[in-house]
């Protein structure tokens, strides 16, 4: 689907925030625009779950455990071949179902409304690692001649929310809507981790054929972003296919997945 750019679109990475509330005239998938905001945090430690074999280890989720070393009270098993599973009471829900370091966060395993960012930097509210990464890959693209903006960043608890109430009345189906966008608490977009990216032109699944959409499916996990729901995945990730959502998850994580990767994260971690 190709659109005709907002004004406030031709924003680039490097100048500001992309704010798009209000640009599309119809349904589109995924979400809005995303102020930054909310305190820095510095991360406490639990980390809840166990997993596996397949995960890489040693702190580089690239989230909170690792601007502080490995956050953790109860180490992660690597011996144990259980599926990792969430211990986490509700009110302990203010930090992520992590495993191996690598925080999880799904219609499955949610954060409530007091998580906060183990960091948190501007324009887009991410965090000082998912910014760094990001500011290295898009001066990456850049050099290639690829131009991409970032279309969404931080979401608070409340944002996805409004989002999602409004994506259910665009669609006409809460059933559609829910297939892109989370519910609050269920959105990575509230850990500063998570980042849409596009040229500002095209969005929708279209964004996979425009040259932002190849270039990252290539190189994101060159800077330690993995495509989070890739295409025939909706099973496992509860999400259908989002050509810009990308994770920062760290490059030693990002490694395992490598260019145009149809791997999941939950697959990655055993939780599939
Ligand atoms: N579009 C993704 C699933 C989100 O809303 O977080
Ligand atoms: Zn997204």
């Amino acid at each position: 689907m190709r659109r005709s750019p907002c004004p406030t679109l031709v924003t680039t990475l490097a100048l500001g925030t992309a704010l798009l509330a209000g640009c599309s005239a119809t349904a589109t998938p995924g979400g809005g625009s995303t102020p930054a905001g909310s305190p820095t945090w510095s991360p406490t430690a639990t980390v809840t779950g166990s997993a596996s074999g397949s995960p890489t280890a040693s702190g580089s989720a690239g989230a909170t455990a690792s601007a502080s070393g490995p956050a953790s009270t109860a180490a992660p098993s690597a011996t144990s071949s259980a599926r990792p599973t969430d211990t986490r009471t509700r009110a302990q829900r203010n930090e992520a179902f992590t495993v191996n370091g690598v925080p999880v966060i799904s219609k499955k395993y949610p954060i409530n409304a007091d998580y906060r960012r183990s960091s948190v930097t501007q324009p887009y509210g991410l965090t000082k690692q998912t910014q760094a990464a990001l500011t290295a890959m898009t001066a990456a693209a850049n050099r290639d001649g690829v131009r991409m903006l970032v279309r969404s960043g931080y979401r608070s608890y409340a944002l996805q929310k409004q989002i999602l109430d409004r994506k259910i009345i665009e669609y006409g189906s809460e059933e559609m809507a829910r297939r892109y966008n989370a519910a609050p608490g269920r959105s990575e977009h509230q850990t500063g981790l998570a980042v849409d990216l596009w040229d500002g032109v095209t969005w929708g699944v279209g964004v996979r054929n425009t040259k932002v959409g190849r270039w990252l499916w290539r190189h994101a996990w060159e800077y330690g972003f993995i495509l989070r729901y890739p295409d025939g995945k909706e099973a496992i990730t509860g999400y259908a296919f989002e050509p810009w959502h990308y994770r920062y998850v760290g490059k030693t994580v990002a490694k395992a997945f490598g260019p145009r990767s149809n791997l999941t994260l939950e697959e990655h971690l055993g939780l599939a």
